[in-house]
């Protein structure tokens, strides 16, 4: 099977994280929540040099505002939650996820959402944006990499002119924790949700929220944490005012060592090889007759998104399963907001992701099996 399906997450993964995963269950089999005696010791140890590396990773000031969660949903959802209020005034992109607009909409907060760039809506209008700034601003939500045309936001412009109005941004990392370098207090971030299982290349039922000041996140979830026990509040401490109940250990030790990998591959590095292999797949398809291609047209991480004229998304992918062995997503991909911002809503596109164990051989297997679709659009007739 060829796998191109890593922006919803990465697979396979390195083979270290595999190990990691195994090991912790064996050898660390703990509950990490201040045990006496030497296991569960080892298992926080590995909790929090995890956390100490994920802040480093990302430039955050303290490895305690780094919080372990499920998912990039999960993470958002504890943001969106526990900061936003229902008067409060957002500003959110055209291109966002079900992870930010649904939190959103259960909040109440009125979010205004900023125009996508009318040519070609390669991406955010940042006069627009600025013109909804100019009004009282509270939190500007706001995805950093579009899952559907791989688009990157203009993080540092958009931290400025939130931060001139004294509002809080919010950062949805899921498609750049790991493929883009991440510098939380240059680029300004001040809230960053990142899944575990996508670049960051650690198992599924992992992500991390990381606040870089200490923003009083309101907990949706209470519960023991082996810290002030005693206690009938949830702490008012980082990370256990956020982190209630046993913490995936073993997850964890698998988001450790993907952490490893990307660090020893390096994140330009695998910037370079999804793009470059996005890039070549993209301006191919683009001389293709009956087949539009959807983002920007040198694509800079490994996302493209596109449709052919006589064969539906759905139909695409289901045949590239069936008859080439080849993973793709397809539909909305989780972002209807998108996919209204480029035209492809309700059927949405085809969605070739690269990771890093991806190569150009795969990107001429699609080619080759596009073009076959493309020629005989109705597998039935
Ligand atoms: C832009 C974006 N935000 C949020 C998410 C949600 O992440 P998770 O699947 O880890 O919950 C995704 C997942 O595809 C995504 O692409």
């Amino acid at each position: 099977m060829i796998y191109l399906d890593n922006a919803a997450t990465t697979w396979p993964k390195p083979e270290a994280v595999y190990v990691a995963i195994d090991s912790a269950m064996r050898e660390h089999g703990a509950n990490p929540r201040r045990g006496a005696y030497r296991m569960s010791v080892e298992a926080e140890r590995l909790a929090n040099g995890t956390r100490r590396a994920i802040a480093k990773f990302f430039n955050a000031p303290a490895p305690e505002r780094v919080i372990f969660t499920l998912n990039g949903t999960d993470a958002l959802n504890i943001a969106l939650h526990g900061l936003i209020k229902p008067n409060d005034r957002v500003v959110t992109g055209p291109f966002e996820h079900n992870a930010v607009t649904r939190p959103l909409q259960a909040r109440g907060a009125g979010a205004q959402v900023a125009a996508a760039r009318p040519a070609g809506a390669l991406g955010i209008d940042l006069d627009h944006f600025r013109s909804l700034c100019r009004e009282r601003l509270d939190y500007v939500v706001i995805s950093h990499v579009s899952n559907v045309t791989g688009c990157v936001a203009p993080v540092k412009e958009i931290a400025a002119i939130t931060h001139e109005r004294g509002g809080v941004l919010i950062l949805d990392a899921a498609q750049s924790a790991g493929t883009l370098e991440i510098d939380m207090q240059d680029l300004g971030v001040d809230v960053l949700a990142a899944p575990g299982h996508k670049g960051l290349y650690g198992p599924m039922g992992t992500g991390v929220l990381v606040l870089a000041a200490a923003l009083p996140v309101r907990p949706f979830r209470q519960g023991g944490t082996g810290f002030k026990p005693e206690s009938l509040e949830q702490p008012a401490e980082y990370p256990w005012r956020l982190e209630a109940g046993t913490l995936n250990l073993p997850g964890i030790a698998g988001l450790a060592a993907g952490l490893r990998f990307v660090q020893s591959t390096g994140v330009s590095e695998i910037a370079k090889h999804g793009s470059q292999l996005a890039q070549i797949l993209s301006a191919r398809l683009r001389k293709i007759d009956g087949i539009a291609v959807f983002g920007d047209p040198a694509p800079r991480t490994g996302v493209v998104s596109f449709r052919l004229a006589e064969t539906g998304a759905a139909l695409t992918g289901t045949i590239l399963d069936a008859s080439f062995g080849i993973a793709v997503s397809t539909g909305l991909h989780g972002a209807p907001a998108a996919h209204r911002a480029i035209g492809t809503f309700p059927e949405g596109t085809v969605r070739a992701s690269f990771g890093q164990f991806n190569t150009a051989a795969d990107v001429e297997a699609l080619l080759a099996a596009l073009q076959h679709i493309n020629a005989a659009p109705n597998p039935a007739a």
